[in-house]
């Protein structure tokens, strides 16, 4: 029989969906699932994005240009002097989705065998990227105790060998709704100058950010250019994973130009929902201001819910829309399953991310989840409850 590549048995299953055969088998036996374990926000696309697609009169659905169409990255560059970066149209490249502009980074930058340090937890693709590319992924462990802020930058730069080639973070981040401070993303961009490093920073998440503090990018700070790549993505935050639209932004033009090269290699982003991104770039500012009291209410209710179980303790995101929580269990693998295929209250269950897989370091995460508030309050409050009364009977 042939076999199979040593890269291809490495390939990581996804934490987040490695439970979805246990989901299906409990929804068909008829129980009713809160689903906290996804990243799929339950808000509505901006109607000037579907309303372009709709009213379209496109006669060929041909490719556009591999780095994108040059209107939808005029566009793009304009948005982001919003936010005070100063790009133009030719720094940005259009990918499928932000995970394409991942994984052709990685290629771009690393060979097999470079280290990339990746502040943990993190994003659990993050290590199929690293995993794609041979690249070993060396993580700065945050903990739940510090609300997940960086390690000093002292230990930081003690993981550094003469292999690392990148630092990534992702910020606002997934999972932990960590946010960097300015100061914070100083130190790290100092500490890549210093040692010739690529400062790669994940910013699909920019527009959610709570409480009155705004988002700092790499792209803002002055003599990063050669080191700085920001990956961003029209996913979240117009509720649009389904287009598959994301982008690289950097001001190397020799990771742009090979960066390209493999943008060439697959010939074109998808045209219709390039249409639909670039209509979306219009949405009203009204839009986000209802979606980010909509996000706070949420986290609000979901923290203050999860912090009445006993022995459960849990980080306050500042952004994103996502936490980790610490529960009195010893492996939330199993806690996971069990919920879907033991436990429901009326008929209901629930469905959490196992933390573990968000870590590349052994036995860390074992007793955290991570829950997307991508549900209504009623319904966060409804799940929560069912976690609490679960924990009670849970036997590890
Ligand atoms: C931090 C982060 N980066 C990248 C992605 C993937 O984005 P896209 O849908 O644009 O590929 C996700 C999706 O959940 C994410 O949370």
């Amino acid at each position: 029989m042939p076999t199979i590549s040593r890269k291809g048995l490495l390939m990581p299953e996804s934490p987040i969906r490695k439970l979805v055969p246990y989901a299906e088998k409990a929804a068909k036996n008829g129980k009713s699932i809160y689903y906290l374990n996804i990243g799929q926000p339950d808000i509505k696309t901006p109607e000037v994005a579907l309303k372009a697609v709709k009213d379209n009169t496109v006669e060929i659905l041909s490719y556009s240009r591999s780095e994108g169409s040059d209107t939808y990255r005029k566009k793009l560059a304009a948005y982001y002097k919003k936010y005070n970066i100063n790009v133009s149209h030719k720094d940005i490249i259009v990918t499928t989705g932000a995970s394409e502009g991942l994984l052709f980074l990685f290629s771009s930058i690393m060979d097999p065998g470079d280290e990339v340090i990746i502040s943990e937890p993190f994003y659990a693709n993050y290590i199929a990227f690293s995993t794609s590319s041979g690249v070993n992924v060396v993580p700065a462990v945050c903990s739940i105790e510090d609300n997940f802020a960086l390690p000093s930058i002292e230990t930081f730069e003690k993981l550094i060998t003469p292999k690392t080639k990148a630092i990534l973070i992702c910020n606002p981040g997934n999972p932990t709704g960590y946010l960097y401070s300015k100061e914070e993303i100083e130190k790290l961009a100092a500490l890549a100058i210093k040692h010739d490093l690529f400062l790669v920073s994940d910013e699909v998440y920019r527009e959610f950010v709570y409480d009155g503090n705004t988002h700092y990018s790499i792209l803002q700070v002055e003599g990063l250019e050669e080191h700085a790549v920001v990956i961003d993505s029209v996913s979240k935050r117009y509720s649009m994973c389904g287009a598959r639209v994301g982008c690289l932004v950097s001001k190397n033009r020799k990771v742009l130009k090979t960066v390209l090269k493999f943008a060439q290699a697959r010939l074109s982003p998808p045209t219709y929902a390039q249409i639909a991104s670039e209509a979306a770039l219009d949405t009203p500012q009204s839009y986000f201001d209802d979606v980010i009291a909509e996000y706070v209410d949420r986290r609000d209710t979901l923290i203050h819910e999860l912090q009445k179980i006993e022995g459960v303790k849990v980080a306050k995101p500042k952004g994103a829309f996502y936490c980790i929580a610490e529960l009195p269990i010893k492996n939330s693998d199993d806690f996971a399953q069990w919920l879907l295929e033991k436990f429901d209250i009326n008929g209901e269950t629930v469905m959490v991310a196992p933390a573990g897989g968000f870590y590349s370091t052994p036995g860390l995460g074992l007793n955290q989840v991570r829950i997307a508030y991508v549900l209504k309050k009623e319904s966060l409050i409804k799940a929560v409850h069912i976690i609490k009364e679960a924990l009670k009977v849970y036997k590890d």
